[in-house]
């Protein structure tokens, strides 16, 4: 989904003017390496002792600047037993995974609000749909583990209960209240599960 490149790369100067156009500026080409496009930061288990149970390791241009203007980018995702990945969709980039390890209950929900879903395990694929909302559970016995792809080197992630309920500022009340037909007490019991103030 990304704009296609306009030189071979452009490894990403993620410290340059404080300036950005569409992506990083490139770094200079003298100073470009091999290591510029190798990435090892996908190699850990990330920790899932959290609310969700789960923990995304982004590979993006952030944190792989050699993906700068190339469209492309990865994301390790641990569960431990029974966690969720909750419900999130990226404005920028369809996403596809493979399931390494474990047993993942993968769904999105369309615009016209019809759930697509199914249990996953290793070696299965599955594919989301751009800016659709999805989310992966854990409904395994252990852990499990997918590396997902997207076609953007950004894909970005709203992820819906904070987007919704942890906002900064906050959404008013009555967006709440109203919005999801629940009373003021369900509201900030939500928010104080996500360490908002009252
Ligand atoms: C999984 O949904 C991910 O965004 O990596
Ligand atoms: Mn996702």
């Amino acid at each position: 989904a990304d704009p296609d490149p306009l030189q071979d790369f452009c490894v990403a100067d993620l410290n340059a003017a404080p300036i950005s156009v569409n992506g990083f500026p490139c770094k200079p080409i003298t100073n470009v390496t091999s290591d510029d496009f190798f990435f090892d930061g996908l190699i850990k288990e990330g920790n899932t002792t959290n609310t969700f149970g789960v923990n995304v390791t982004a590979g993006d241009v952030r944190s792989f600047p050699g993906l700068n203007t190339l469209g492309i980018s990865m994301n390790r995702v641990d569960f431990a037993p029974g966690g969720v990945n909750p419900p999130h969709s990226h404005p920028r980039a369809t996403e596809t995974g493979v399931v390494i390890k474990g047993k993942l209950l993968v769904g999105f929900v369309t615009t016209g609000n019809v759930l697509f879903s199914k249990v996953v395990t290793t070696g299965q694929v599955f594919v989301i749909p751009r800016g659709l909302v999805h989310f992966q559970l854990n409904v395994g016995k252990g852990k499990a583990l997918t590396i997902t792809a997207f076609n953007s080197q950004l894909p970005g992630a709203s992820v819906l209960p904070f987007a919704l309920f942890a906002s900064n500022p906050s959404i008013p009340d009555e967006v709440l209240t109203k919005g999801f037909q629940i009373d003021d007490d369900v509201v900030k019991s939500i928010r104080s599960k996500f360490g908002v103030q009252a």
